[in-house]
């Protein structure tokens, strides 16, 4: 696939949660990484953020200078420029569009996060079969109860539980509240700061300007 892309001209990005899977990416031939830390929304593995990216980064270094997007719990301007400090080139996000005015997330799933604390997620392979990190719910805990079924390996698990869950989510927007306790959604530790439905114009500007206040702070760290 990365022959057929460099073919095309398309640069080729990968996804990575441990600095094996980076060496073995840039070795592969990849333009770009990006290291998603435990705390990200979706499939994850087991570092966090803020030990992956410096890891990453000091592991690729002696093979090829490929540039280490960072992901996983980022969901403000702080945060963006603390990665950068890590060594990261950029950022990655994903749950923090989730509840923005523009997304497509169905609205009792964006009341839930809204209400979620950074407490409130799991690392489950209760819904696809591999470990990903999403909202707690009843479904989570009763396949992760100890005497709860073991999931199924991929993509069994999704084949079980999508149709199930297709209803769920279908009865919890009609307001029955079994279903609403029973409904999950992939989304990271970050959750904890999204506290409000905005515009995506409106996010991107607080992103911005914190970024701008934290990288002030930093300055003014030396001189303080
Ligand atoms: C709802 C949702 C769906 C996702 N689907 C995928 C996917 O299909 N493929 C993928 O590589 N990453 C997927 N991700 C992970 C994102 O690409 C991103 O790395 C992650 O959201 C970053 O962490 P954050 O959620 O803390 O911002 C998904 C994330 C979320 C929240």
């Amino acid at each position: 696939m990365i022959d057929r892309a460099k073919a095309e001209g398309v640069p080729v990005a990968a996804l990575v949660g441990a600095k094996e899977h980076a060496v073995k990416q840039v070795h592969a031939g990849v333009d770009l990484l990006i290291a998603q830390g435990a705390e990200a929304g979706g499939h994850v593995g087991e570092v966090s953020t803020l030990v992956l990216v410096p890891e990453v980064v000091e592991a690729i270094r002696p093979i090829r200078d490929v540039p280490v997007l960072a992901a996983g719990g980022i969901v403000t301007g702080r945060q963006m420029a603390a990665v950068v400090t890590l060594g990261a080139a950029g950022a990655w996000t994903g749950s923090v569009w989730l509840t923005t005015e523009e997304a497509e997330t169905a609205p009792h799933t964006v009341r839930k996060l809204l209400a979620a604390t950074s407490r409130d997620t799991v690392r489950s392979r209760s819904r696809t079969g591999k470990p990903c990190r999403q909202l707690r719910s009843d479904w989570t805990e009763a396949w992760d109860a100890p005497a709860g079924p073991e999931a199924l390996p991929m993509p069994l698990q999704s084949v079980l539980a999508r149709r199930a869950l297709a209803r769920v989510d279908k009865l919890a927007e009609a307001g029955n509240a079994g279903a609403q306790d029973l409904a999950t959604y992939f989304v990271g530790q970050g959750v904890g700061l999204m506290n409000a439905s905005r515009p995506v114009r409106e996010v991107v500007r607080e992103m911005a300007e914190d970024y701008l206040d934290a990288v002030e702070r930093l300055g003014r760290s030396l001189s303080d």
